[in-house]
Order: C-alpha cells, then structure tokens, then sequence
C-alpha cells in the first residue's frame, strides 16, 4: 500500500469481526510503530496489547468514564492497545536529570505518543487491521487494570480489529485554504 492511500484510507473503525487478531500480526504492527520520530530518539512510547475478553469487558466497565459511544465499540472488540508512555524524559536534553529544554516543558512526551499512535494506526491498517483510538479514558484505572509500571502514564487506548462491514465512510476534513498559510 503506498503512503498516500494509506493516509487517506484509513478510518477510525467501531465495528469489528468476530475473530481475534493473532499476536504475530500485532507484533508487526508495534514492529513498524517504531519507526516513529521521538524527542532525542528517546522512544517513550510502550505498547500494551490487550486480547482477552474479561480484561477487555473490564476496560469498558471501568476505563472509559461510562461514555456509551465507546462501550459500545469495546462490546465488538477483540483487541485493545494501552498506549502509554515513560514520563520524564522527552522535552529534556538528558533524560535522566535536568530541567527541561523549551517552554513547552513536557508537553512533549504527549507530542511523541501521538505520532507513536497514528504510526501505529497507519501499520495496523497496512495490514488490513482497523483501529480507533480513545481518548475518553480514565488513566489511572486502566493502569491499575492491565498492571502498568510506576514509570509510565497511560496515552490512549487504540481498540483494534478486522473491520466488519463497509469500510467507515470518510470524516468531512477542512479546505486546505483554511488550515494553511505560507509566509
Ligand atoms: C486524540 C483523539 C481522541 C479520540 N477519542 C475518541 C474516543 O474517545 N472515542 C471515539 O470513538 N473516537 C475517538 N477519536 C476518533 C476521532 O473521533 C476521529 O479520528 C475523527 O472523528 C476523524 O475520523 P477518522 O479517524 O475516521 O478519520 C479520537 C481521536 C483522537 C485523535
């Protein structure tokens, strides 16, 4: 699949097939996934792949706020990614001490989870797996849930799965004339 249709084809997917994506495939995706950029090349980001169905039931009874939209999605999943992150790293010239380099503090550990997550997205659906990421998530409790270490705060979840259905129809996105400027 080349780059430029996978960008525009791929979709946040709610609907997924019955069947469980086996773990090689999702080793290769996390395996792509780290070719993402990072502060330094500090690699923060840890993925935790979730594929049995009582740890899944938990994160949609517990680790979603009780937003229906993605209980509902987490009814038809069978493959759950807690994206999280090792805090205190990116944003500093050495990770293990000092102060940080720019204003914007450690915002960036935020900024490398996010290319992490869309690389991610970008792989699983190079594979022909849908994703939808979750930001609507209680960190602490998914933490507690999938038994994250002290060192890392929960990103996001990243449900995965074989899309059931039409493929999600595309989202309206803005004209370019309204999102860019040239100086
Ligand atoms: C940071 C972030 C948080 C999101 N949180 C949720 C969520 O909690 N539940 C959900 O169903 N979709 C969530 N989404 C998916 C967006 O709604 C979706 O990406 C957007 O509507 C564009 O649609 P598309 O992904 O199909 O292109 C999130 C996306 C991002 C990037």
């Amino acid at each position: 699949m080349n780059a430029i249709t996978m960008i525009k084809q791929r979709r946040s997917v709610r609907k997924y097939k019955n069947k469980k994506v086996n773990r090689a495939t999702m080793k290769e995706i996390v395996s792509l996934s780290r070719w993402a950029p990072s502060w330094a090349n500090f690699q923060i980001a840890r993925y935790t792949l979730v594929d049995d169905a009582a740890t899944i039931e938990k994160l949609a009874t517990d680790g979603v706020k009780g937003f229906t939209y993605n209980i509902n999605t987490l009814k038809n999943a069978h493959g759950v990614a807690v994206l999280s992150f090792v805090k205190g790293k990116s944003g500093k010239f050495d990770p293990k001490k000092g102060d940080y380099a720019t204003t914007k503090s450690n915002e960036w550990e935020a900024f490398d989870a996010g290319i992490a997550c869309q690389t991610f997205c970008l792989a699983a659906h190079a594979k022909g797996v849908g994703t939808c990421i979750f930001g609507v998530i209680d960190e602490e409790l998914i933490s507690g849930i999938v038994g994250l270490p002290d060192e890392e705060t929960v990103a996001a979840l990243i449900v995965y799965g074989y899309e059931e259905g039409e493929h999600a129809e595309p989202t309206p996105r803005k004209e370019v004339d309204e999102i860019l400027r040239f100086v």
